[in-house]
């Protein structure tokens, strides 16, 4: 397959607007920025391939170029038919240490071609975003195994999927769940997926919360950051669960909380963050309001049944540039965001998380790699949490940047914190 450069009619110029889209991200990212300085300066991937299947967008292509400022031949693909930049792809293809086969807006063939493209780069350390080419790699090129040293997964849904493979005694290589770090899901899932979610609703809709109901299924990290950021936008927010501590921690925060079923008669904009399918399905379109917005945020576009309500509609039209409108029987229409696709990066505006916070995220990943070359014989195939200590080396950098100063234990608390034997 080709590479970016080949696919679009003006690739200098699209490259041109992709690095001024780099620059202005790397510009507020302090932790790539730092890291990069000591990359440049050690090489520690000299010699390795690192295979990406990441959104390519600006924050992802600051990461992209550290990896090959730190010495690795880099090639990268989507992580969603929707979510690539074609101009920020062409940049990072200019890169001569990196090859991008991304390209916005591709079928299902050619999504999966692209993945196979990278592939043949034959990756020695894999970083993924929803674990598309580690599945890829396990199942089309398991000869390629031996020679990985490790890889990095950087969301819930894929480390759900990997966790699972390990389950089966099926991964067979070590891969860090970046996710599953403080540095990344305290900020990113619930900050990042919040803010920009809402921000891209808006924005496709031009349209506003005050005074409106929004549905936000699932209460985890990413659903915690909508329901908190709708409701400071002066929404109604009700939320769905199937968990029952992480419904009562809804409740207690102060959320509506009941089941889909009764939220479909009430709610105004729907946003599912399950990691789940099936979350919004026929039953539910049928009680459904004149005008409902319908988003998801969650990896796949499995959580809104679209094929149901399609069966269900009269008419379909575009009502907006991102905006689906299905005409059901009676004459209402419900308006699906993004093709229900993750609606932060794949609506026409999106932009994906803010900036900082991608920051964090990928710098856990950096990290993370650099760990798979220096210490990747300490890890056996399967998941593995990123160390502690290197999740305190990202916030330590990221602190210095933004000049706040923290207390240090003294010798006493110390070791007063480790020992059982202080009672009253
Ligand atoms: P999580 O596991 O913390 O939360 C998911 C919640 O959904 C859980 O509390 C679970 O009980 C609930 N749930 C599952 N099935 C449900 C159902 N049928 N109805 C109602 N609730 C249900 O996961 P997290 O970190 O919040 O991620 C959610 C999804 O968002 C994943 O697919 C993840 O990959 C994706 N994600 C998307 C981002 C974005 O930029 N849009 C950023 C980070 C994660």
């Amino acid at each position: 397959m080709d590479s970016i450069s080949m696919q679009l009619p003006d690739p200098a110029a699209a490259a041109e607007e992709g690095h001024r889209k780099i620059a202005w991200a790397r510009e507020h990212m302090p932790i790539l920025n730092a890291l990069r300085e000591e990359f440049e300066a050690d090489r520690p991937l000299d010699g390795e391939t690192v295979g990406m299947a990441m959104h390519v967008e600006a924050k992802t292509a600051a990461l992209t170029e550290l990896l090959a400022d730190a010495g690795a031949e880099v090639a990268i693909t989507g992580c969603n038919p929707l979510s690539t930049h074609d101009d920020v792809s062409a940049a990072l293809d200019a890169h001569e240490n990196i090859t991008s086969y991304a390209k916005r807006g591709v079928d299902d063939d050619e999504y999966y071609a692209a993945i196979e493209a990278v592939i043949d780069h034959e990756p020695t350390i894999t970083v993924d975003d929803g674990m598309d080419m580690v599945a890829a790699i396990h199942e089309s090129h398991p000869k390629l195994i031996d020679s990985i040293l490790g890889g990095c997964e950087e969301t819930t849904t894929g480390v759900h999927r990997l966790r699972a493979m390990d389950d089966d005694g099926e991964l067979r290589y070590p891969v860090f769940a970046v996710n599953d770090t403080p540095m990344k899901r305290l900020f990113d899932n619930v900050h990042g997926t919040g803010e920009s979610s809402l921000a891209n609703i808006a924005m496709t809709t031009n349209l506003s919360y005050a005074g409106k109901t929004v549905v936000v299924a699932g209460y985890g990290d990413c659903g915690r950051g909508v329901a908190k950021k709708a409701s400071g936008q002066n929404a109604h927010v009700v939320v769905t669960e199937v968990e029952p501590r992480r419904a009562l921690e809804a409740h207690m925060e102060g959320y509506e909380v009941t089941t889909m079923q009764e939220a479909a008669e009430t709610g105004d904009v729907f946003i599912t963050t399950t990691g789940n399918r099936d979350v919004i399905t026929r039953e539910h379109f049928e009680r459904m309001n004149d005008g409902v917005l319908l988003a998801n945020a969650g990896h796949f576009d499995v959580e809104v049944n679209l094929d149901q309500l399609s069966e269900l509609a009269v008419a379909e039209r575009e009502a907006r540039e991102g905006v689906r409108e299905y005409e059901l029987p009676d004459g209402r229409r419900l308006n699906v965001l993004a093709e229900g696709r993750l609606v932060n990066l794949a609506s026409p505006v999106a932009l994906g998380h803010p900036v900082e916070v991608m920051d964090q995220s990928f710098g856990v990943q950096a990290v993370a790699v650099r760990e798979i070359v220096e210490n990747g014989d300490d890890y056996g195939p399967g998941v593995h949490d990123v160390p502690d200590r290197l999740d305190r080396e990202v916030a330590e950098i990221k602190l210095a940047a933004e000049g706040v100063e923290i207390d240090d234990l003294s010798d006493e608390q110390r070791e007063y914190m480790e020992s059982w034997d202080h009672g009253t």
